[in-house]
């Protein structure tokens, strides 16, 4: 996701709130197959991981090659907690690649041992990331225009 909602508090909030909701109730899906053993819980699991795939990780992406430079370059009375942030990106990057590993090697319980505390990270970044947004320290007036030469 890219484009105006990253550069808006509300709108941004917005798209947190969104990703979380869906990567909370595919947990809570594979909570429930893993817990009676249901020989699909591998597909939900795979499926899980796609949607922190692209949900989650293209989020992250898109801040980091649009958002977080402007802010640093723009507020760098910021780039301290930045670089809190973008440390948090790479973890979470870091567990979506380990829950994939996961799935090929031990299995859906695996997956979600990964995913559940990922989550909590998850929660905690997308905070922290809201509240610099709201700062008058971040406070990004008007999306900055692109020149196209
Ligand atoms: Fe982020
Ligand atoms: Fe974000």
């Amino acid at each position: 996701m890219s484009g105006p909602s990253l550069w808006q508090a509300a709108a941004h909030q917005a798209v947190h709130e969104a990703q979380e909701t869906e990567v909370a109730q595919g947990l809570a899906w594979l909570a429930a197959f893993n817990r009676r053993q249901d020989p699909a819980a591998a597909r939900v699991a795979a499926a899980l991981v796609e949607t922190w795939n692209q949900r989650v990780l293209a989020h992250l992406t898109a801040e980091e090659d649009d958002l977080y430079p402007w802010l640093r370059q723009a507020r760098p009375q910021v780039r301290g907690l930045l670089d809190q942030l973008a440390a948090e990106h790479a973890a979470l990057t870091r567990a979506v690649a380990a829950a994939r590993a996961a799935l090929e090697e031990k299995g859906p319980d695996a997956v979600a041992a990964v995913l559940e505390p990922a989550l909590d990270l998850l929660r905690r970044h997308a905070r922290r990331e809201e509240s610099l947004l709201a700062s008058p320290a971040a406070a990004v007036p008007v999306r900055p225009v692109r020149a196209h030469s």
